[in-house]
């Protein structure tokens, strides 16, 4: 690369529209009107066209550019250059869907604006406004909307308006607003370099006055270091780390966390191939090799971070992403991850939202898979912990690809993180870090004949939570498996003493109830809660975060309405609070939301505690057990 590159302030533009919307004629032009073609290449066309008695288009220039740097391996065949008198412009391979998929890990599309063609006589296309879609999720917010070949519709600022009027009216659905909208004839130059006359009624910039008008992004360089290891190289003893910087600046004595690991060292020298002088700082886009001064063992795929502003280490996450493969992205099945060099397996657990990418409308009812060319957000579960950041935090570290069938098929930005969780939804634990047990669950299991579970009981006050959960306690027991009652009220005595009885305690109750109990199960054990857990939202909640761990949530409705429940009052509180000596009581004055689809319901106004008993052994020795078979005359005695 000339040395000038660097020296000049440069900008790097995507150009994007349906198949034949006009790209190659307008970037053609383009390179026409700011005189950036090779010398005598354009006449070499105009001849060679002549010659063939075809007509000359402005579009051959861009094939012949684009033949050229093919043959030409010294040059990135992916980028072609051209030249304002302000600055240098970058085109970045003028993409389809799957480069652009591609681009969300290589970073190549870094793009700091963007060019999006639709034609003046055919309208706004399916594809562009996908191609919207994709430039709203790649985050790039300085947009040209070109209406192209206004020529074909006789200038008529009448057609103009109607496509302005409705891909504004798209893009603003997606919370996006183009900087400019431009009615061109990129086929004749018109509103490209000159301001076309045959457009009076056209007030606004040229396409190269517009993006002249832009600003070149500073933010990956300003943003926090993110530097993504690709590969370790050994000489004798000395590991030398070679990696890109996404974000942020990297010198030379900096001390740097990689993540995941949490392992540090502070740099001890930068070099870049083919440098006369080794660099002492480098910045975002930049490639080269570190040296550390401690041998810390680092890998491919993780992050290095300044120690104060650290990404994020994360195994669940919510994203929004673009699917395109042929197959549906499926709920619970495992795929192959991809987020900046680092590959994963993850499984999406939660599919919350899904839109069709051409009308933005949300698809009714729950959904399990996530079709071509819809837009889902949704939760993704990895095995591993994972290094990444919120995408508005960092563009780069916050994107990643899903691969099926060995193939790109979707493109997802992470929106925040669901685990740990914090008020706003957003990644906030940033000095977290995960240590990966080394014995699975399967060897677990193994060990104790059967699998962890959480059995959740949920129900008023007095309906019999607590009798049931202990006394299927002892039954499992007496049959080997290990099972453990977590009950509210004895943890309401020490981890979550300084709760009350408020809607915000109670969640958080259930979310602590909910934490110990997914360990618990993760440690081997069937777990048998029993908390009033009155809210859906709480109880949902644990069940997502079991889900995410893989571990089974089985939830029991112990139905005793609210008289019996009273009748019997166990504590004499049902008493109490009539009397308003207790607030917020359960039945009373706060509410009790009926679970909707509980896995188990077991009236106990209506059925002896044997009889639920009976029914929970067998349901749990049916589900846990890896020893069922020989286990099942067992099964039906209550001893
Ligand atoms: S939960 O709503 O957060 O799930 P949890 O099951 O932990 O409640 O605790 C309920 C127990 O706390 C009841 O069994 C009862 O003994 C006691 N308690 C004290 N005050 C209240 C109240 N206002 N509402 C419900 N239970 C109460």
């Amino acid at each position: 690369m000339q040395q000038t590159h660097s020296e000049l302030e440069s900008l790097r533009l995507v150009v994007v529209g349906h198949v034949d919307h006009g790209k190659s004629t307008l970037i053609g032009r383009i390179f026409y009107d700011t005189d950036s073609l090779p010398h005598g290449k354009l006449e070499a066309i105009r001849k060679a066209c002549a010659a063939e008695g075809m007509e000359f288009e402005y579009a051959f220039l861009l094939d012949a550019l684009l033949e050229e740097q093919e043959q030409n391996i010294t040059i990135d065949t992916t980028q072609i250059h051209f030249r304002t008198s302000r600055r240098e412009y970058i085109i970045i391979d003028a993409p389809g869907h799957k480069e652009f998929l591609k681009n969300m890990v290589t970073g190549a599309a870094r793009a700091e604006a963007a060019i999006l063609l639709i034609d003046a006589h055919e309208g706004v296309r399916e594809q562009s406004k996908r191609h919207g879609l994709l430039l709203s999720l790649l985050n790039i917010r300085q947009v040209i909307v070109a209406v192209n070949k206004m020529d074909l519709v006789d200038f008529s600022q009448e057609a103009f308006e109607k496509i302005f009027q409705q891909y504004s009216a798209y893009l603003g659905k997606l919370g996006v607003r183009a900087t400019h909208f431009i009615p061109i004839a990129a086929k004749h130059g018109h509103n490209v370099l000159h301001r076309a006359m045959q457009m009076p009624w056209y007030d606004g910039p040229t396409i190269l006055q517009a993006l002249d008008s832009f600003q070149p992004s500073t933010s990956a360089e300003n943003g926090p270091l993110r530097l993504t290891v690709q590969d370790i190289y050994r000489f004798d003893h000395r590991r030398i780390i070679a990696g890109r910087v996404e974000s942020g600046t990297l010198a030379v004595g900096d001390e740097i966390v990689f993540v995941p690991d949490h392992k540090r060292s502070r740099v001890a020298s930068i070099e870049r191939w083919r440098a006369d002088v080794p660099p002492f700082k480098v910045r975002a886009g930049e490639s080269f090799a570190i040296t550390l001064e401690e041998q810390i063992f680092v890998e491919r795929g993780q992050i290095g971070c300044h120690l104060n502003a650290p990404c994020v280490e994360a195994r669940e996450w919510k994203a929004t992403l673009f699917w395109l493969g042929n197959e549906p992205l499926r709920l619970n099945q495992n795929y192959e991850l991809r987020i900046g060099t680092q590959k994963l397996t993850a499984r999406i657990t939660a599919i919350e939202k899904v839109l069709d990418s051409e009308t933005l409308e949300p698809a009714s009812g729950a959904r399990s898979e996530v079709g071509r060319h819809e837009v889902a957000v949704l939760r993704v579960h990895s095995r591993r912990p994972v290094a990444l950041d919120n995408a508005d935090t960092v563009t780069s570290t916050g994107r990643f690809v899903i691969i099926d069938g060995g193939r790109i098929a979707g493109g997802g930005v992470v929106s925040g993180l669901v685990y740990p969780k914090s008020d706003s939804g957003k990644v906030t634990s940033a000095n977290i870090s995960w240590t990966e047990g080394e014995i699975g669950r399967e060897e677990r299991a193994e060990l104790f004949g059967h699998t962890g579970a959480v059995y959740w009981f949920t129900g008023l006050s007095g309906s019999g939570k607590s009798t049931l959960a202990t006394g299927l306690e002892r039954l499992l027991h007496r049959r080997g498996i290990h099972s453990f009652v977590l009950d509210g009220d004895n943890l309401r005595h020490g981890l979550c003493a300084d709760l009350g009885f408020s809607e915000k305690d109670r969640a958080e109750n259930i979310r602590r109830a909910g934490e110990v109990a997914r360990l618990m199960a993760e440690a081997g054990l069937v777990v048998l809660t029993s908390f009033i857990s009155p809210f859906r939202a709480d109880r949902q909640r644990v069940r997502e975060m079991c889900a995410a761990s893989g571990i089974m949530f089985i939830e029991v409705y112990v139905s005793a309405p609210l008289e019996a429940c009273e009748m019997r009052d166990p504590k004499g509180l049902y008493k109490r609070a009539r009397a308003g000596e207790i607030h917020h009581f359960t039945g009373i004055d706060s509410p009790y939301e009926k679970p909707l689809a509980p896995e188990l319901v077991l009236p106990t106004h209506e059925i002896s505690t044997e009889e639920c008993l009976q029914r929970l052994l067998n349901h749990v020795m049916s589900r846990v057990s890896r020893l069922q078979t020989s286990r099942t005359g067992e099964e039906a005695v209550l001893i």
